[in-house]
């Protein structure tokens, strides 16, 4: 695939909203709109774009990050959280000394994984925040683990949120990222860009009434940085060990760090 991501490009006052340009500071009021428009069937949509596979792939998540089963204080922030969907895993598979904090942007996202929380009887152990990735509301060195699902391409300046992920996490914390990604299995390739450009736009707008969201999210995924590049990234934020495994040949990968 030889479209430019935005790792390609040098820094300027526009940035890409999907493979438009907008100044940077319209883009994040734009993504904000999406999720408003998105949030009472994105968990829906999620399963019926991806086939279910995000749900494998956030099992992924959590068997890398390994979260303690005993009753040992462990800090865990889902930033980007959402619906609550990688929290929720997590304290499904964690021992009672594991609390989470879901920070994200949007209010509505926000007000479904609160219901998700409050069904789950888990409020006593998962907090939910507004807040920007780029400038968490969050003191330094306060988390044991930060992860971000399917949110940093979203973000407009993902070197900020990198770094706020370095500033709050503890000597010692763990860094993960899930996120869409560069196929790189011929065939298969083609077979995503179909799903993507034609399957995906017309799921939305049959499932949600929209197409626009979900071609802005199929294009977010296409600009964002490939698997080494995202990997420079993070290690430039100050993170160690730096590495990541392809999920279903490059559709999605999970990038981990640690700050030492
Ligand atoms: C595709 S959803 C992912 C939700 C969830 N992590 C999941 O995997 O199901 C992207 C989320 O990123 C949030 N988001 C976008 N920009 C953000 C920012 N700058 N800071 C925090 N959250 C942001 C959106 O509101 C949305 O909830």
């Amino acid at each position: 695939m030889s479209r430019p991501t935005d790792a390609d490009r040098p820094p300027t006052e526009t940035t890409s909203f999907g493979f438009r340009e907008v100044s940077a500071d319209a883009r994040q009021g734009l993504v904000n709109e999406v999720f408003a428009t998105v949030a009472e069937r994105y968990d829906l949509m999620n399963d019926l774009m991806s086939a279910g596979l995000h749900r494998l792939w956030k099992e992924d998540l959590v068997t890398w990050l390994n979260p303690p089963r005993g009753s040992q204080p462990f800090r865990h922030l889902d930033v980007a959280g959402g619906t609550g969907d990688v929290a929720l895993r997590v304290l499904a598979k964690s021992g009672a000394g594991v609390t989470a904090v879901i920070c994200d942007i949007s209010p509505e996202m926000l007000a479904v994984g609160r219901r998700k929380v409050a069904d789950a009887g888990l409020g006593e152990r998962i907090d939910l925040v507004e807040g920007n990735a780029e400038a968490l509301p969050f003191a330094a060195k306060t988390f044991d683990a930060y992860t971000i699902a399917f949110g940093i391409r979203n973000v407009t300046h993902i070197d900020r949120a990198l770094a706020e992920a370095y500033r709050v996490l503890k000597p010692g914390g763990r860094f993960l990222c899930l996120e869409f990604s560069h196929v790189d299995v011929p065939m298969l390739d083609r077979l995503y860009d179909f799903h993507s450009f034609e399957v995906i736009p017309r799921l939305g707008k049959l499932a949600a009434g929209a197409a626009e969201p979900y071609q802005y999210l199929v294009e977010s995924i296409r600009r964002f940085p490939t698997q080494d590049a995202f990997a420079a990234m993070i290690r430039n934020a100050g993170f160690e060990r730096v590495s990541y495994r392809n999920l279903t040949g490059g559709i999605a990968a999970i990038h981990s760090g640690w700050r030492l």
